[in-house]
């Protein structure tokens, strides 16, 4: 078996939603100290939906693959729902993700949790 499934690959090689949101209203940016990686996460919110969402990460495959994934699952959804997503249903989502990479998915869990906490410090939510 392939050590990375499709899903993985195609977001990887064609990620979507990279770069910077100019009218972010919650932005959030993670690191994992052991592998050095960091991940960007900026939410546009409006009305208590996320409107837009962008991301930029220096990091491993499975980080940008795991980045792009999440952006894709919270785009459009209610903060509510946007607040429980977990790395393991963005991993899920990828099709899985090997056992010792499943840091990198939680970058992207942190990196959302933390631009959401962001948007609430901003706007007193
Ligand atoms: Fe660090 Fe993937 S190796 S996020």
């Amino acid at each position: 078996m392939a050590l990375y499934s499709e899903k993985v690959m195609d977001h990887f090689r064609n990620p979507r939603n990279v770069g910077v949101l100019e009218d972010a209203n919650g932005i959030g940016e993670v690191g994992n100290a052991k592998c050095g990686d960091i991940m960007k996460m900026y939410l546009k919110i409006e009305d208590d939906i996320v409107k837009d969402v962008k991301f930029e990460t220096f990091g491993c495959g499975s980080a940008i693959a795991s980045s792009s994934m999440a952006t894709e699952l919270i785009k459009g959804k209610p903060v509510d729902e946007v607040m429980k997503l977990t790395n393991k249903a963005v991993a899920e989502a990828l099709d899985g993700l090997p056992d010792y990479k499943m840091h990198c998915s939680v970058l992207a869990e942190e990196a959302i949790q933390s631009a959401l906490e962001d948007y609430r410090k901003r706007t007193g939510k």
